[in-house]
């Protein structure tokens, strides 16, 4: 079989991926990257690239016959998901495990096409507690200014937040959080918030006016396609495959040699082949790059991994809840998809938490107020690997999820009881008051320091990189994208300074 070969190889298109490309790329050095989803450039027959949660076709989800929201039902009623029809490769993945549901972008752009966009930076010491070997000086001087604005991060007109509609709903969490003795906080996004001012007047096509975000924005959102990817490409010196799967990687004398299954949109495979390359870097996601590895260990291609590879893996204490508001608190029937206050509690030394107030964006009004509270859970799983399946496995026991629980709960809980209301018990299905069995910020697998070095050198093999979420240790106490994007800006920085000198 004809093998191609390149310098420098990239899997997967999200934060840790487009950053190294980029760089790899600027310093010359010829990259290719391998995307498992599809470049979302072309309108389908409506005239949009992606399709709105209110109104879910095919390009929804990833191989699915029907939506996975991570509401499960409305008022009780099965209203919240829909049937897709034909399996398609859709933009929105849910890898679902025992007891945990793995919510994953696909595509060029990765998470970043499905996000909400929320951009805030770790507390310091916290950052320092989780990543204890990394320079934090240099990353809050350094790296997360950069990645800030490489990533385009803006923030709402403090005027326009008071007095709109569409974040009335962001106001009356605020207000009861502050009734309740809580500090909010204004989170900073990728969505262009003076894009969103003119959606409202309706000078543009609405995107987060539209109910769009989970299944794609078709405006307003600058993910990566339209950031780091764009500029990467840009250097002339790197290529993207899309709708390619790694399914394995061995070494040989040339270097590290990769397996691919292209398949079509239909999810059918149109051709395996081989590809090589000297320098090879992991960006599949946490749980992707983490399954690579471990297959590779466990089948033997590269029996000297360590064994430190699927452990330290966490949701970022993920917990999502909603309260019922008195008839008097409407929260409005138009509702921006894009959160843009929390509840910051992370200095609680008991119970910390940063719950972002979260849109319920379904065109009526609901007196919902919906959370997804970000909490400091020491639980951790780990994956195994599975021949029979040829997959990896997260074992996470449902009673892991209780830690994160229990900290919504002290802090909504006491919301409740300042303000006299209720928990929603009609969304997550089973009466719950409260949700962590899902994720949205799956993190590690392949820890910083512990499967790879200090700056993302895969242990036991030279010229093998992670550069994605994987490395951050399960936990990062608040959205982790601007983190992992800054993290593997000082990693890139470090290797193509010592291991690839140009
Ligand atoms: P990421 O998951 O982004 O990219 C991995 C890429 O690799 C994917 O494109 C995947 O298809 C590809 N891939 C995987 N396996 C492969 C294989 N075998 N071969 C080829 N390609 C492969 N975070 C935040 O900071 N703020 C927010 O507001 C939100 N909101 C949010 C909402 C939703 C619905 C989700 C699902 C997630 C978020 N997140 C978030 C989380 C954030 O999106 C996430 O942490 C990052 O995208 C992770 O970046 P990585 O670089 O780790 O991989």
């Amino acid at each position: 079989q004809k093998r191609t070969f390149v310098p420098a190889v990239v899997v997967g298109t999200g934060y840790g991926s487009a950053v190294t490309a980029l760089r790899l790329g600027e310093a010359g050095i010829t990259t290719t990257m391998l995307e498992l989803g599809q470049l979302w450039n072309k309108p389908g027959k409506d005239g949009k690239i992606f399709c709105s949660t209110l109104n879910p076709d095919s390009r929804s989800m990833w191989f699915s016959r029907r939506t996975k929201a991570p509401l499960d039902t409305f008022l009780w009623l099965d209203v919240v998901n829909r049937d897709i029809g034909t399996p398609y490769a859709g933009v929105l993945d849910r890898i679902d495990f025992p007891n945990m549901g793995v919510y994953v972008g696909r595509g060029v752009g990765g998470g970043s096409l499905v996000n909400g966009g929320m951009a805030p930076t770790p507390k310091r010491a916290y950052f320092e507690k989780m990543l204890p070997r990394v320079d934090a000086d240099q990353m809050y001087r350094r790296y997360f200014p950069l990645a800030n604005k490489m990533l385009g991060v803006n923030t709402i007109d403090p005027r326009y937040l008071e007095q709109t509609p569409v974040y009335r709903y962001a106001r009356v969490s605020r207000r009861h959080a502050h009734q309740a003795g809580f500090k909010t906080t204004v989170i900073p996004n990728v969505y262009d918030f003076r894009y969103l001012q003119r959606e409202e007047r309706n000078q543009v096509p609405r995107s987060a006016l539209a109910g769009e975000v989970i299944y794609g924005n078709n405006h307003g959102k600058q993910s990566l396609d339209k950031t780091y990817l764009a500029d990467a490409v840009g250097t002339g010196k790197v290529t993207i495959q899309t709708l390619t799967r790694v399914t394995a990687i061995r070494q040989d004398k040339t270097g590290y040699v990769l397996t691919l299954e292209k398949i079509d949109a239909s999810g059918k495979v149109l051709r395996r082949s081989e590809l090589g390359c000297e320098h090879l870097f992991l960006g599949a996601g946490s749980v992707g790059t983490t399954e690579l590895l471990l297959r590779a260990r466990e089948t033997d291609a590269l029996p000297n991994l360590s064994a430190a590879i699927g452990t330290g893996w966490g949701s970022n204490g993920n917990v999502m809840t909603s309260r019922a508001n008195h008839l008097w608190d409407p929260t409005g029937f138009l509702q921006s998809t894009i959160p843009t206050l929390a509840i910051d509690n992370w200095n609680d030394p008991i119970h910390p938490a940063f719950a972002e107030i979260a849109p319920l964006p379904i065109g009526i009004e609901t007196w919902a107020s919906l959370y997804l509270a970000i909490t400091a859970s020491p639980e951790r799983g780990r994956f195994s690997y599975n021949p029979s399946t040829d997959r990896a496995e997260l074992h996470w026991g449902a009673t892991q999820s209780n830690p994160s629980i229990a900290t919504a709960r002290a802090l909504f809980d006491r919301i409740n009881r300042a303000i006299g209301t209720t928990y929603r018990h009609d969304l997550f299905g089973g009466n719950r008051e409260f949700a962590a069995d899902f994720c949205y910020h799956p993190l590690g697998g392949c820890v910083l320091g512990k499967a790879t070095d200090d700056y993302g050198r895969v242990r036991g093999y030279r010229n093998l990189y992670v550069t994605d979420g994987s490395l951050i240790p399960g936990s990062i106490g608040v959205n982790p994208f601007v983190t992992i994007t800054a993290l593997a800006e000082r990693n890139i920085a470090r290797v193509l300074a010592t291991d690839l000198r140009t």
